[in-house]
């Protein structure tokens, strides 16, 4: 039976150069690799590359864009619950002022009035900016759409559609002490 394209061949003897020398097992040494061989190393080394670069660039990418998001999405605060808070000194409010401290979740307004302590809360219920003691007109001021309240919270006028929270607030020797209602 005839051999057709086999290594032994006249016509596949006559492809691999002047002086190639056939071995038993039919390769030729020192002959040139095939082409199919590097092409495949070459692109094994390419999708290589573009792997390591891909991950560095993940890399910078994640770490540019982490700060970022940290800052749009602060974390989740936990502020601890008490039902009486000493808020400062007795001297940060004087006759006829109010200041505002952190109670639990709320800010509260603690206005003195003539020796008297009262405290509700600083949110207005319209749309939640922080209300000041206008002392001139003896009532709570909201700056942002003109909401008053009387100092115990009551609605005077304005879009507000409810009163301030009211707490306690009394002086302890030398402290303000702030508690729930
Ligand atoms: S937020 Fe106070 S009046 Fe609108």
């Amino acid at each position: 039976m005839a051999q057709t394209g086999n290594f032994k061949s006249p016509a596949r003897l006559s492809t691999l150069g002047e002086g190639a020398e056939v071995s038993a097992s039919g390769s030729v040494p020192g002959g040139k690799p095939r082409e199919g061989g590097l092409k495949g190393v070459d692109f094994e080394r390419r999708g290589f590359l573009h792997k390591i670069v891909g991950g560095v660039g993940a890399v910078v990418a994640v770490s540019a864009l982490y700060p970022v998001v940290r800052y749009i999405i602060p974390p989740a605060k936990t502020i601890k619950t008490v039902n009486q808070l000493t808020a400062g000194k007795a001297s940060e409010v004087p006759d006829g002022t109010g200041k505002i401290y952190q109670f639990n979740e709320d800010k509260v307004i603690v206005v003195n009035k003539g020796g008297s302590l009262t405290a509700v809360s600083a949110v207005c219920t319209h749309l939640g900016c922080l209300v000041h003691w206008d002392n001139t007109a003896t009532q709570l001021a909201c700056p942002c759409h003109g909401a008053k309240y009387k100092q115990t919270g009551e609605i005077i006028s304005g879009p507000q559609p409810k009163p301030l929270k009211s707490y306690k607030a009394k002086i302890d020797g030398d402290s303000i002490i702030i508690s729930k209602a």
